[in-house]
């Protein structure tokens, strides 16, 4: 019998793992659940026996691959997979995918949370701004950036996108300008939203060279990876432009310095929750469920991110 563990630091709704049981039942498979655990021995520990892997964020290493027996597929219930050691999984032949798009939408909508809260002054009853006629830049257009610069055009921002990757076309399609370099869209977009996955390459790539481009007033928005922002250039860009804000959903290293010495321009979720809502567990959780079970029976390789 097929045997599947959901192993989530960061617990999925009950609505999203109703939904997995269901499935898991009816394909006659045996179901496990991690949820919130602290210590990773809980994970080496139940890992063990199991032929499927599902995770959020949960870090995916060498030594917790090594107990795992009899693993052949790990489904990353999200986008972004750095969280998993790709090159230890593929050595112990094991499939590793994520669920790409399924939580885009959860994410789009708290960077507008996290903005309109920030241009109203973190509701404190002083006046602040709107976000209608701002220029936002959107860096990266996949799936969140495209949903964010849909929910843009719906403020009535003016919306201009840069992504190495992405054809020009694609991205003027949607009504979004699209820009030639990183630089010029830190030049020229007082709002900035970011979207890169972490890779060798974009790691602390959001550095000062681009922060110190970026117009007066200017606001950052991070809900990508912390990993992607050099942190001393931010602490810098802090300290020499008092009219810079910055947004992350994830802790920076600096959190405390910046919570302490800056509180009206900087502000944090206190845990990654851009994809912590119902629909986005549910629309994630039952795809991951659904590309790990098509994988073990039919050896559907869809969505797979290791060689
Ligand atoms: C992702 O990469 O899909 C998001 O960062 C969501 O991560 P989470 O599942 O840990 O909330």
């Amino acid at each position: 019998m097929i045997k599947v563990l959901v192993a989530t630091e960061k617990p999925f709704s009950p609505a999203a793992l109703e939904a997995i049981r269901g499935i898991v039942t009816t394909a006659g498979c045996e179901l496990s659940l991690l949820e919130k655990y602290t210590d990773r021995h809980c994970l080496e520990e139940a890992i063990k026996e199991v032929d499927a892997l599902i995770v959020r964020s949960d870090k995916i290493d060498k030594e917790i691959l090594s107990a795992a027996g009899h693993l052949r597929v790990i489904v990353r219930a999200g986008a972004g997979y750095d969280n998993i050691d790709l090159v230890a999984a593929t050595e112990r032949g094991i499939c590793v995918m994520n669920t790409p798009g399924q939580n885009a939408n959860a994410v789009a909508e708290l960077v507008f949370g996290m903005l309109i809260y920030t241009v109203r002054n973190f509701y404190s009853g002083t006046a602040g701004t709107e976000l209608r006629g701002k220029k936002l830049g959107i860096l990266a257009y996949g799936n969140v950036g495209r949903h964010v610069a849909c929910l843009a055009q719906g403020f009535g921002m003016e919306v201009c996108a840069y992504d190495a990757f992405c054809p020009s076309e694609v991205i003027e399609n949607d009504n979004v300008k699209s820009l030639d370099s990183v630089a010029d869209l830190f030049r020229t977009c007082p709002i900035v939203s970011l979207h890169i996955p972490v890779t060798k390459e974009t790691k602390k790539s959001i550095n000062y060279e681009f922060l110190s481009l970026l117009p007066q007033g200017a606001i950052l928005v991070n809900t990508a990876r912390k990993e992607v922002i050099c942190e001393p250039c931010l602490a810098r860009m802090f300290a020499e432009r008092p009219d810079f804000r910055y947004l992350s959903d994830i802790r920076p290293d600096i959190h405390a310095d910046l919570a302490a010495s800056y509180p009206d321009r900087y502000f944090s979720t206190p845990k990654k929750m851009g994809a912590q809502t119902a629909e986005a567990n549910f629309n994630a959780g039952i795809a991951a469920i659904r590309q790990a079970l098509a994988f073990l029976t039919k050896g559907d390789e869809r969505f797979r991110v290791n060689n």
